[in-house]
């Protein structure tokens, strides 16, 4: 039996601290698919376009990665793949609040599908998409925060500007 997870996100834009998770889920699981949402509730300063190539570009080490999207309900996408995991992870205890209420919600719409936390590297733990976007914004340098393939697309967005 081949075991997968779904590895939910905006990645708006991925970062380190996400790709770090995701290369643990890939020792752990069979196949580990990471699922951009289109439409996020956030509003989100990367096209669902770019965010989707991002980070098809930092997975492709990792063989038994995909990268993937979807719109509606997690559930409902996780159902349609036959798939029982959902990844998130836990970078600090201010995240548990809103990871706790959607593990819980998503488990009453659908029992049989569990959400499993891994915690990233500590040295990643501080990292976040908006204090990224903030740096981007504002002009710095964010190598140490974000894949090369990340950085690469960013640099090409604002030469575009
Ligand atoms: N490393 C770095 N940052 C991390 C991280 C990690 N390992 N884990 C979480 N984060 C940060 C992100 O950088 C981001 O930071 P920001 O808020 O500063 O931008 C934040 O945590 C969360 O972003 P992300 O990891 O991309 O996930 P998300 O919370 O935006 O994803 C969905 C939410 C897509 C999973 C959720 O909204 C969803 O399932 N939507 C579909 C609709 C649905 O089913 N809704 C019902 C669910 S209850």
């Amino acid at each position: 039996m081949r075991h997968s997870a779904i590895y939910p996100g905006t990645f708006d834009p991925l970062t380190l601290g996400h790709l770090d998770l995701v290369e643990r889920a890939a020792h752990i699981f069979d196949r580990v698919i990471v699922a951009v949402v289109v439409h996020s509730r956030k509003r989100t300063v990367f096209s669902a376009r770019d965010r989707i190539q991002m980070a098809r570009e930092s997975v492709k080490h990792l063989s038994n990665v995909k990268v993937d999207s979807f719109d509606g309900l997690l559930v409902d996408y996780a159902r349609g793949l036959r798939v029982h995991v959902l990844l998130r992870g836990l970078r600090a205890f201010s995240d548990f609040e809103y990871e706790f209420q959607m593990a819980l919600t998503n488990r009453k719409m659908a029992p049989d599908i569990e959400t499993v936390f891994l915690m990233p590297q500590e040295s990643y733990s501080y990292i976040s998409s908006s204090t990224v976007r903030e740096i981007v914004e504002r002009g710095g340098d964010i190598s140490e925060f974000v894949p090369l393939p990340v950085k690469r697309l960013i640099e090409r967005r604002i030469k575009q500007k």
